[in-house]
């Protein structure tokens, strides 16, 4: 029998089509393997008035919302999923496993949508009452050579395609720029690796967190 004295935060982050699901299924079937105790969750979402806000921000017949209303909701959401959800895992000695968290907002509504990462930062600090995963995962992803390899050898960019690539860059670089200034809390991945490859290195990072019993089953 396995004891473990805490759980432990895991986020996951990245662009558009970085591979996060299928590295979330795959940490997800080693968990239950090994009997560990888990929870997967994901934002926006998560509790009951986290996924109505899902559906608010993401659904497109809500009308206009402004960045500001954007960025509000998404750290409503987080503050219910903090208090609801993932504290009270975290208390009972489970893992959390979250699509998602506050570098996301900080990536698409403080560079994307220009509110300044350091405002949208203050306000998650205040929505989360400052808890920080113990590894955010980021799986870095090069827009032009994803979209590249989507495209294969007919790839040539068009105007609009070089612009939407400069946009998901600065996500990027939002992206690599937190994990770049907290290093022992990220583990950043190069996703044109193979789903594999991506997974034995999570892994080998998480299983430092999973305590010596847990590593040999
Ligand atoms: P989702 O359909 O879950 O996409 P993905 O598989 O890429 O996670 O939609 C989540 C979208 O919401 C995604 O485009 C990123 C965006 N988002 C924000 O803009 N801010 C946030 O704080 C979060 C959590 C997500």
């Amino acid at each position: 029998m396995t004891h473990l004295r805490r759980g432990g935060f895991l986020a996951f982050e990245g662009g558009d089509g970085a591979g996060k699901t299928t590295q979330l299924d795959l940490l997800e079937s080693w968990f239950q393997e090994l009997a560990v105790p888990y929870e997967r969750t994901r934002e926006p979402g998560g509790t009951v008035i986290g996924e109505r806000i899902r559906s608010l921000v993401l659904e497109h017949d809500q009308g206009e919302v402004d960045p500001r209303t954007e960025a509000l909701l998404f750290a409503a959401s987080r503050a219910a999923h903090v208090v609801q959800r993932i504290e009270p895992a975290l208390q009972a000695g489970r893992f959390v496993l979250c699509d998602r968290y506050v570098d996301s907002s900080v990536a698409y509504q403080g560079v994307g949508r220009e509110l300044g990462a350091q405002a949208v930062a203050e306000i998650n600090a205040f929505a989360t009452g400052g808890l920080q995963p113990d590894l955010t995962v980021v799986l870095d992803i090069d827009p032009s050579a994803a979209r590249a390899r989507r495209e294969g050898r007919d790839g040539l960019s068009d105007r609009i395609e070089s612009a939407e690539d400069a946009f998901h860059d600065r996500l990027r670089h939002a992206f690599l720029d937190r994990a770049a200034a907290a290093p022992q809390r990220y583990l950043v991945l190069d996703a044109a690796a193979s789903a594999q490859a991506l997974h034995a290195a999570i892994r080998e990072r998480v299983q430092e967190m999973l305590g010596q019993e847990l590593s040999n089953p």
